[in-house]
């Protein structure tokens, strides 16, 4: 069965041939080519968390490739309160083709995927964002043309999914990847030697200093406090104010051609009511991204969203092909 359930269930050339295979569905939606070859299937999309990207994505990618889609959000279904998981899974698995599933715990899509007996997809769990990956590395390979010995740096909250993904998927790719958090906030050990053990080459570096951003071809960074965190938010910024993705940061790189990702949704200005909120009870008018900076970076920042679909479509074909 063809899960892709998080990233070190998967070697270097499976990875590379994920980002290829999105680079051609890339160019065959691009030249408006046909490639419903998945027609006649059904997937279903359980969403106990919010999303744009993602769930768009997947639909998107679905419809492309000729299936049906049934969105199930966390009100609409019973999993959980008055069903296991494991029931929910063997139900949807006999009528659907494949699952996709955005929560919480990283156990829950492990328990999907063990009794659907169809491909399950992990959406984003607490511990792991694996389809973001696809899409944040074919991102790179588009703009500099390879991956092998990029210098990417992720700056923020460094335990969380993407950090956690991005340290394993980097190791795996063999690009240098440096996660720059306060301590407080840096990556479990067990995924630090997760990656260690998964290197292929590439250099991994994990520190407080923000000068360690010196050389950075790309700077990654993301929200400060993830969904469903319980945590007191001004704690968590006065705890990251000085890991902020501003000019200041970018000239510490050294690099003018420096490229800034964000896996997105960004606080960079005050253009939300969460971010109203925060500027009206905190005075920050961006959190870990400056609009600036963010403005500056957006076209290769909103090039990474669109590659969500392409990603997510290639993954999508490799289960079920
Ligand atoms: N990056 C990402 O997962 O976006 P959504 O939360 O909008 O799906």
């Amino acid at each position: 069965m063809k899960h892709f359930l998080k990233e070190i269930d998967f070697d270097k050339a499976q990875l590379l041939s994920f980002i290829d295979s999105a680079l051609d569905f890339k160019a065959k939606k691009k030249a408006k080519e046909g490639h419903a070859y998945l027609s006649g299937l059904n997937i279903a999309l359980l969403f106990e968390k919010p999303s744009t990207r993602t769930r768009a994505a997947f639909t998107v990618a679905a419809q492309d490739l000729g299936m049906q889609v049934t969105y199930l959000g966390a009100s609409e279904i019973q999993m959980g309160k008055k069903e296991s998981v494991a029931d929910t899974a063997k139900v949807l698995g006999s009528m659907f083709d494949g699952i996709e599933y955005r929560g919480f715990s990283q156990q829950i899509v492990e328990d999907l995927a063990e009794n659907a007996n169809v491909p399950v997809w992990n959406g984003l769990t607490d511990e792991w964002h694996p389809t973001q990956m696809i899409a944040d590395f074919m991102t790179l390979k588009e703009h500099f043309g390879y991956l092998e010995g990029l210098n990417l740096t992720y700056i923020g909250d460094g335990r969380n999914n993407v950090a956690n993904s991005l340290l394993v998927t980097a190791a795996k790719l063999g690009v240098n990847i440096t996660i720059i958090a306060p301590k407080s906030l840096q990556p479990d050990q067990e995924v630090i030697d997760l990656a260690k053990i998964q290197s292929t080459g590439g250099t991994i570096h994990i520190t407080d200093d923000i000068t360690a951003s010196k050389g950075s071809d790309a700077i990654y960074t993301d929200v400060w406090l993830s969904m469903g965190e319980d945590a007191d938010f001004k704690e968590r910024i006065d705890l990251l104010w000085d890991y902020q993705v501003n000019q200041n940061l970018l000239d510490l790189t050294e690099n003018p051609e420096v490229i800034v990702l964000h896996c997105l949704p960004a606080f960079h200005n005050t253009k939300t009511e969460i971010s109203k909120t925060i500027y009206e009870t905190y005075g920050y008018e961006s959190l870990e991204i400056t609009d600036e900076v963010f403005q500056a970076q957006s076209d290769i920042i909103f090039q990474e969203a669109e590659n969500r679909l392409h990603s997510i479509k290639a993954i999508l074909y490799w289960s079920l092909k």
